[in-house]
This record gives structure tokens, sequence and C-alpha cells, in this order.
């Protein structure tokens, strides 16, 4: 990217994952840039310090796996791209989940396959859907629905009026769960929020996506409500223990895998983001975020416009 060797002295590209392993290949950097799945975990954080590393600027908005009260203690700033494609790239993604899976044409892939048997779906109009958080991702989620004639419900422990005027209703996690032809988790991560409990309160049938963090829904737990039929419909971009797929760990794939290959189940490999439009914000931003870092060396009383605190 022109902007980075515009900005940089030098800038090295590593492919392997950042984990405690790789960490000393930054040796010699002033930062290193990382991505959504790799482990800034304490030991991580230890080794970047120990090769002068002082900051970590995540090139993704999420940063559930960095220990930031470590990067603290240890003196290193982490940054992250806070909001990149809030009103394209995920509420697309979770939209085209909903829309694949109301209308059951998964079947569609298997070639040949033209039969209408078993692709009976359901109209989205006058359905009510349930949002879980209802920040930029969850409001712009909620535009759509309410275009395509839905009822949107929604539970935020800190409702925004800007939700309210578009016209979606606060209510509690429990009657969310329990009105929702549709539930998405498109919000901050709190593991296991949708678990055994939860599911037993959702409408038989229901619907429930979840395009934000992978730890916010107990897969055992959804495996059983798609068992016993009280989750009608599944779409996960995200899933616990992403990482171990990264890594190729066997039996995280096959989990998912069995989940994928239900014909109520779609699969995505934490893609709602990836559009082109979203890698050349999120390149642009990191940049200004790392110029940001390289200038407060000179000048610590300069502050960052994306950084993280514990
Ligand atoms: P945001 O920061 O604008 O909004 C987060 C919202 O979640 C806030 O309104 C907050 O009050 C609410 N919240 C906090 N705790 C909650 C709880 N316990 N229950 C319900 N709501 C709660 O975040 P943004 O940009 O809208 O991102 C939302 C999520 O989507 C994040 O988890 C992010 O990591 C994820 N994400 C996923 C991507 C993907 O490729 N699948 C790409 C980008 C973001």
């Amino acid at each position: 990217m022109e902007c980075w060797s515009a900005k940089f002295s030098s800038v090295k590209m590593i492919e392997a994952s950042l984990s405690p392993v790789t960490a000393s290949l930054a040796n010699g950097c002033d930062a290193v840039c990382a991505f959504v799945n790799d482990d800034c975990g304490a030991e991580t954080l230890e080794a970047l310090a120990a090769c002068g590393v002082g900051c970590v600027a995540m090139r993704c908005a999420g940063y559930d796996r960095v220990d930031l009260s470590m990067a603290e203690s240890l003196g290193i700033v982490v940054l992250r791209v806070p909001a990149y494609s809030p009103h394209s790239a995920e509420p697309q993604r979770s939209f085209a989940c909903m829309t694949r899976l109301s209308k059951r044409t998964r079947q569609h892939m298997f070639a040949g396959n033209y039969a209408l048997s078993g692709l009976v779906g359901f109209d989205m109009h006058g359905k009510t859907c349930g949002i879980i958080g209802t920040g930029l991702i969850g409001r712009c989620t909620a535009a759509i629905l309410l275009g395509m004639g839905c009822r949107v419900l929604a539970y935020d422990p800190f409702p925004n009026q800007t939700a309210r005027d578009m016209g979606i209703e606060y209510v509690e996690l429990e009657e969310l769960l329990a009105s929702s032809r549709s539930a998405l988790c498109g919000q901050d991560e709190t593991r296991h929020l949708i678990n055994k409990h939860t599911i037993s309160l959702l409408k038989p049938g229901a619907m429930i996506i979840n395009t934000s963090r992978g730890g916010l829904l107990d897969t055992a737990a959804a495996v059983e409500g798609l068992d016993s039929r009280k989750i009608g419909a599944l779409g996960m971009d995200v899933y616990e223990e992403e990482g171990g797929v990264d890594a190729g760990r066997r039996r995280v794939a096959q989990v998912l895998g069995a989940l994928a290959s239900r014909p109520n189940v779609l699969v995505t490999p934490h893609m709602a983001f990836l559009t082109a439009d979203a890698l050349e914000a999120i390149a642009e931003v990191t940049a200004e975020n790392l110029a940001e870092f390289v200038a407060s060396r000179h000048d610590p009383s300069l502050t960052f416009t994306n950084q993280v605190l514990p």
C-alpha cells in the first residue's frame, strides 16, 4: 500500500500468525500489526516487549484476544480500527445469512438439485426480529430489517436514542428471545450470552445469526437447540475457538463441519468484514494509527485517536 511505504521507513511482512513462538520475529521493530485471531495474550506481549515493540496495531475492530492489562503494564500501546464499513459489510452478511436461511436455498449448492421439495421458506416482512446490541452494526442491520417491513426489538444494556428514533423497540433479553422469529447477535462479546437457558426461552423455530464474536454463542447448546428444533436455522460467521480453526485443529474443524452439513445451518469463515472497501479503509486507518504512534515517540504528550484501554 502506498500510504504505508510513504509513512514508514521499513515494513516487514510476516506470514505466520502472531503468537508467543513467532513474537521474536518482530525483533528490532517499533510496532506490530496483528489481526483478529492472532494470539496477543500475556506471553506474546511479554515476548514483544522484550524485542522492544511498543505498539500493537490491530487491523480490525475486535480486540478480545489482546490482554489489555498486560499491555498497559508493559507500556505497549494497543490501537484498533473501530469502524470501517458498519454501513455495509457486516449488516450485508447478516442480511445474506437471513435471506439464504429463510429461503432454504442452501440445497442449491449441491450441483444438479433443482427440485423444490424442502425449499419452502418464509417471508421476512411482518416478522419480529431481535437485535442483541445496538451499536453501529446493530443499527445498520436494524435499518435493513425495518426496510423489509420487520418489527425490530433490541436488547442493549446501554440503549441509545438514535436506535429509538429509527423505530427500534428496546426490551429485556428474555422478552426479545421469546418474541422474535429471528435473533441476531451483532454486538460485543459476552461469553455464552446465548446458552442452554437463553435458547430455552426462544420462540420455537427461531433463527439465530451471530456475526459478532464466537464466544457469544455456546456451540454445544446451539447443537442441542438445533436437534430439538428450538432453533429453526443458524447462521454463524464467527465461532468459538476460531484460532483453533486457523491452526488447523481437527476437533474444531469437525464440529464446524458437522454443523455446516445441516441444511438449516450456514457457517462462513469470519468474513462479514471482507469487502474491498473495508480492506482499503482498514489499511488506511491502521497506517494512520501507526503514524500517530511513531509521532508519539517524539512527542509523548500526543494522544491516540483509536487507542484501546483496559
Ligand atoms: P459498537 O461498539 O458500535 O457497539 C457495541 C454495542 O454492544 C453497544 O451498543 C453496547 O452497548 C452493546 N453491548 C455491550 N454489552 C452488551 C451486552 N451484554 N448485551 C447486548 N449489547 C451489549 O460495535 P460494532 O462496531 O457495532 O461491532 C459489533 C460487534 O461486531 C463487535 O463484537 C465486533 O467485534 C463484531 N464485528 C464482527 C465482524 C465480522 O467480520 N464478523 C467485523 C466487525 C465487527
